[in-house]
């Protein structure tokens, strides 16, 4: 790794994969119902926001769709590979319990030397890792990070729980985070609240040799929805002041990617226009940690968010976590 430090760090490229199978509501809908559980497309629209999810094919892996989404971003950074000395990889759903999925990552990528390891914040995540990598990059333990976010979270859905299984879909979004004399990042902050671990997890572990607990996805969903609203507000608020900037100079607003009632009520309590909010949930459900990437990536390559454009990014899910990162793009 290079010793010397940065100013800043920048985003060079951004990158993400969706897997080809995308079930709409309806299709889930049908599925549901034929283990006798009932939902709706009106249900799932009107509460969420959601029209359609991706789901892989049964055995593949965070770390397989996690390179497609790395890929794409080193080619619109015009990086290669062996340029990246850092691979921070967000994930709650791991190829294995260790090594990291960076590490396997790092490996398929062919990258050799550098670090490499998971964040593990849930939906925030990709929020959590822009941030280390940001530090490490100014602190001059990293110059070119790889920063991706990505989900198998079908794996870990109970399709007999409708109020869990008609939210969640997988994808991957990734950037280049690359050392740089222009600020890029301009303030970044980090929360957690142990005491809410309870209202959205996974219990389940691997013990002597078998899965003990319950291994899938548990939210008390009303509780997590009236933390996020408050939360995303304050963290918001709070990198506006550190960077000096007011919310109406933003351009985009990327909120993690869970309900469009919380996006619409975060952008409104901020002051900031709903046509300024990137919006992907009703296309890819919430993708956990792979939701702002692959927002941020589908603004990029949409011809909306372009160079000089000011962006919020703003996580917040399990643990409880919450943060945001406002960057000139
Ligand atoms: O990624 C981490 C962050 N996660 C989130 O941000 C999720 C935050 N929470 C939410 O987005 C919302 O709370 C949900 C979308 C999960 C639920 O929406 P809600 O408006 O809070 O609904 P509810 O839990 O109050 O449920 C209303 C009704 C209930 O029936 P009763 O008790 O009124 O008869 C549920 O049983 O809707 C029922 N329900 C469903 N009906 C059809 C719950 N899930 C479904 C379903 N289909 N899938």
């Amino acid at each position: 790794m290079n010793a010397s430090s940065a100013s800043y760090s920048r985003i060079t490229g951004t990158g993400s994969y969706l897997p080809p199978h995308r079930v709409d509501n309806n299709e889930l809908a049908a599925r549901l119902a034929a283990d006798g559980i009932q939902t709706s497309d009106e249900w799932i629209i009107e509460r969420t926001g959601i029209r359609a999810r991706h789901f892989v094919e049964p055995g593949v892996q965070t770390s397989e769709i996690a390179v497609r989404a790395a890929q794409h971003a080193l080619e619109a950074a015009g990086r290669k590979p062996e340029e990246i000395d850092l691979v921070l990889l967000a994930t709650s759903t791991p190829d294995m319990v260790f090594p990291s999925t960076a590490c396997i990552v790092q490996r398929k990528l062919g990258i050799h030397g550098g670090a490499a390891f998971d964040v593990q914040a849930v939906c925030t995540g990709f929020v959590y890792a822009l941030a280390v990598a940001d530090s490490m990059i100014r602190t001059g333990l990293a110059t070119r990070a790889l920063v991706i976010g990505a989900e198998v979270f079908s794996r870990i859905l109970d399709f007999k729980d409708r109020t869990t299984c008609v939210l969640f879909g997988d994808g991957a979004g990734a950037v280049v985070l690359e050392a740089s004399d222009r600020p890029g990042i301009l303030a970044s902050e980090l929360h957690a609240d142990g005491r809410h671990v309870d209202i959205l997890c996974v219990p389940g572990q691997v013990a002597a040799g078998a899965v003990t607990g319950d291994p899938f996805v548990r939210m008390d969903g009303q509780a997590v929805f009236k933390l996020a609203v408050g939360v995303l507000d304050s963290v918001s608020r709070s990198v506006l002041v550190k960077a000096g900037r007011e919310a109406q100079g933003i351009d985009w607003m990327i909120p993690h990617q869970a309900n469009i009632r919380i996006m619409h009520s975060a952008a409104r309590r901020l002051g900031v226009p709903l046509e300024r909010l990137v919006v992907t949930v009703h296309e890819h459900g919430n993708t956990s940690a792979a939701s702002i990437p692959l927002a941020l990536d589908e603004g990029v390559r949409s011809g909306r968010v372009g160079p000089g454009q000011s962006v919020l990014l703003q996580g917040v899910g399990g643990g409880f976590t919450w943060g945001a990162v406002l960057l000139d793009f």
